[in-house]
């Protein structure tokens, strides 16, 4: 019989896939490997062999922040997140990583700010997440990061959450399936993604001591279902963990997530890292399954002259001469890392600091990417008009007045470590004097509305007002056309949002000079037609809904937002985006009525009823309801027919028509409403399709439904169920799609 022959690791470093492993190895015996998965373990395991005990600790922790200052000696151009030095006698080459939420976390390296990745969510576009997750790794690369920590996957529990910019919504399956692709496309570009955080980390109050109280049946079926799909469809290299406590145990060292769940249930193979400075220990974590510490240090002492926590230095060296952490885990540790490098290309193609980022492309694709992602919310039929007031039309304008925002220079992106920095020349400063902190000033990038707006008009008179002066920016906007305000939200890692309302100059004293809500609510007492652009993270509040007629979401949306914006809003671009998050009426609407400053335990009573899932049960009209968002052009749904086959998985067809007269497409949906009596909420989305359809041209769209996604946890049992009974299939344009398309199917359960 055949078997396979480890190889030396000097060796080991030459072969590559499709290579005779028997060349490599020089050994008769041996098999031709073509699996990539199979040569990296083999590769990886040939190396471990040859690592002493201190070069296997080397590998399993960084040596701290190099764009902070702190650990290090780091080679000069290494300037992101980590760093872990190479082994060079053996070929492994350092790995260097960096934050890249919407794009390269580094400053002066002229990387693209891409919209955020909620608006991306918002496109429901995987193809888009694909690519937008090969822009990011080719900008890494060239910068010279072999690892990208963008990708987080956390659910909108709490959409006062500071990062809720970072992530992708409130569903997991549309955060899952979004967050596979772009990791797809992120390691196909040869760098390692990362997906995170890992787990139930959904509010930045007190994120590294609160303790999410969560059982076991809400953790499966809602935010570990979004990890679940992306790790087992996307193949993360990486799954970062939590700063927060799961039911009293810190996520980096909890063996039912990391080890039970994530390591022999999901069958992840690839590394656990934890959040920076979320170790809390040497041999717990090593034995729950934590693979890498980071950011580590190298001697326990920083360059700043403190220590950083370096629990899997001396510590875990200690810790496995005295047995406490056998071999074998350090072993396993190392294993995962380097099989992740050899796997998705770092080890035998490391990248080099020093490169150029190439801009035009970057530009290229943020406008896409904006384009697709931004969600035309109302857009109503002013008084003595006969058209809905957008598209505008510039040949029908003499005059437009554009409103606050700093809408004349820029747009407006998040804070945190899922910022991008402004490109050189890109900078514009909207933060008032009074900030004590670089870290709590908005960064603005030059993509200014106006300006795109004035090109869009070049026969209008377009002219600008900031907004300070309501009284002022109502008088403009009563003598022009159509005013269109611009409203800002901000928001950061490390703080959550006190209330979804529209900042103003006393919720947010640094980025707001004036109250947004007042200026929108005078403008639209004056205004012939107002329009309403907002740039944000979290969903806002809009009191003054019903006396706007449009109004354009935009997301945080990157560094070619004015131009995104002003195709939209004049209809060289249709919009398609759909919302991925429930806007709420008001803040009193939500499941947690406030985030408690000072109690750390945040207890998720309201269980299965995640988003959506909890207006949906408790029967609270939102604002603005998931999967919601207009176009330009109507579609219509008709023929509905669902099929199940044995196993339980379901095919949900129907026909979309776009009955318009303008191209666009669409984000069809299907939700799934389970047998009663399981303690479901109502519905669930377990599929969608993005078509694009010419006026007049329909399509039939097939949903693939998997029993998995109509299954519910068995918490007693600790696996999925596949309930008997029948199951609601509903089709349509939003989770509350009036006109809807409804059949059933009957399933015989599991
Ligand atoms: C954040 C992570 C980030 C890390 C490195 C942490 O504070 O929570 O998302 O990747 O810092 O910058």
């Amino acid at each position: 019989m055949k078997r396979l022959t480890l190889i030396s690791a000097s060796t080991a470093i030459a072969c590559g896939v499709g290579v005779l492993i028997a060349a490599c190895g020089g050994h008769d015996d041996s098999i031709t490997l073509t699996d990539p998965d199979a040569i990296a373990d083999t590769r990886a395991a040939a190396l471990v062999g040859q690592l002493t005990t201190d070069e296997k600790v080397q590998l399993v922790h960084g040596t701290g922040i190099p764009n902070a200052g702190f650990g290090g000696p780091f080679p000069s151009g290494v300037n992101g997140a980590g760093y872990i030095p190479g082994i060079s006698r053996l070929g492994i080459p350092a790995l260097s990583m960096a934050d890249s939420a919407g794009g390269v976390n580094v400053a002066n390296s002229n990387a693209t700010a891409l919209p955020a990745p909620v608006a991306l969510a918002a496109s429901w576009d995987p193809l888009l997440a694909n690519a937008y997750g090969a822009r990011i790794a080719t900008e890494l690369r060239v910068l010279g990061y072999g690892e990208g920590l963008g990708g987080g996957v956390n659910l909108t529990r709490e959409p006062r959450d500071g990062r809720t910019f970072e992530y992708m919504g409130e569903d997991p399956v549309l955060s899952g399936t979004l967050s596979a692709a772009r990791t797809t496309g992120t390691q196909a570009q040869k760098v390692i993604a990362t997906i995170k955080h890992y787990a139930m980390n959904d509010q930045e109050t007190n994120r590294m001591t609160s303790n999410s109280v969560v059982d076991e049946r809400t953790m499966r079926e809602t935010e570990l279902l979004a990890f679940e799909l992306g790790v087992k469809q996307g193949q993360p290299g990486n799954v970062m963990c939590s700063y927060n406590l799961v039911n009293g145990i810190y996520a980096c060292e909890d063996p039912y997530l990391l080890t039970s769940v994530l390591k022999t249930e999901w069958g992840f193979k690839g590394v656990v890292q934890s959040d920076w400075t979320a170790t809390h220990s040497t041999v717990a974590a090593a034995l729950a399954g934590l693979d890498e510490e980071e950011p580590g240090d190298v001697g326990d002492t920083s360059a700043l002259g403190f220590s950083l926590p370096s629990y899997f230095s001396t510590g875990l060296k200690a810790a496995v001469t005295a047995g406490s952490v056998p071999m074998s885990r350090l072993n396993d540790m190392v294993q995962r890392k380097l099989r992740t490098m050899i796997r998705y290309g770092v080890f035998d193609s490391p990248p080099t600091p020093g490169g150029a980022v190439d801009q035009a492309a970057g530009n290229a694709f943020a406008l896409q990417t904006a384009q697709q992602s931004a969600v035309l919310l109302k857009n109503a039929t002013p008084a003595n008009a006969s058209a809905p007031v957008l598209p505008l039309s510039a040949a029908s304008l003499s005059s437009i007045v554009v409103i606050g925002g700093h809408a004349d220079v820029g747009v407006i992106s998040g804070g945190g470590s899922g910022a991008v920095p402004a490109a050189a020349g890109n900078a514009v400063s909207g933060c008032t004097s009074s900030s004590p902190l670089l870290s709590t000033c908005a960064t603005w990038y030059k993509s200014s509305p106006l300006t795109a707006i004035k090109a869009k008009a070049p026969s209008a008179t377009v002219s600008y007002v900031d907004g300070t002066d309501a009284n002022a920016a109502a008088t403009a906007a009563a003598q022009a056309d159509v005013a269109i305000v611009f409203a800002t939200q901000w928001e950061t890692e490390g703080a959550d949002l006190t209330t979804l309302g529209l900042p103003s100059n006393t919720t947010d004293t640094f980025n707001q000079t004036y109250d947004q809500n007042a200026l929108i609510t005078a403008v639209a007492a004056k205004a012939k037609r107002v329009i309403v652009v907002l740039e944000n993270g979290s969903p806002v509040l809009m009191p003054w809904l019903g006396n706007v007629h449009g109004v354009l979401e935009s997301w945080y949306p990157g560094v070619q937002g004015g131009q995104a914006i002003a195709d939209l809003l004049f209809g060289d671009i249709n919009p398609s985006g759909k919302l991925p998050i429930t806007f709420p009426q008001q803040d009193s609407d939500l499941p947690q009525a406030t985030i408690s400053p000072s109690d750390t335990t945040v207890n998720y009573s309201e269980g299965l009823m995640m988003g959506y899932r909890w207006y949906d049960a408790k029967q609270i009209q939102p604002l603005f309801p998931f999967g919601f968002g207009l176009s330009y052009t109507t579609y219509a749904y008709s023929g509905i027919s669902a099929h199940a086959d044995g196993s339980g998985n379901v095919t949900v067809t129907f026909t979309v028509k776009n009955t318009g007269s303008r191209a666009g497409a669409e984000a069809a949906q299907v939700y799934a409403k389970l047998p009663s009596g399981l303690g479901e909420p109502p519905q669930r989305l377990v599929g969608w399709q993005k078509v694009s359809l010419q006026p007049g041209q329909s399509q039939q769209v097939s949903v693939s439904v998997p029993a998995k996604l109509l299954s519910t946890w068995d918490a007693a049992n600790h696996k999925w169920k596949l309930n008997a009974g029948a199951y609601g299939l509903v089709a349509g344009a939003s989770s509350r799609d009036a006109n809807a398309l409804t059949t059933s199917v009957s399933l015989a359960g599991q």
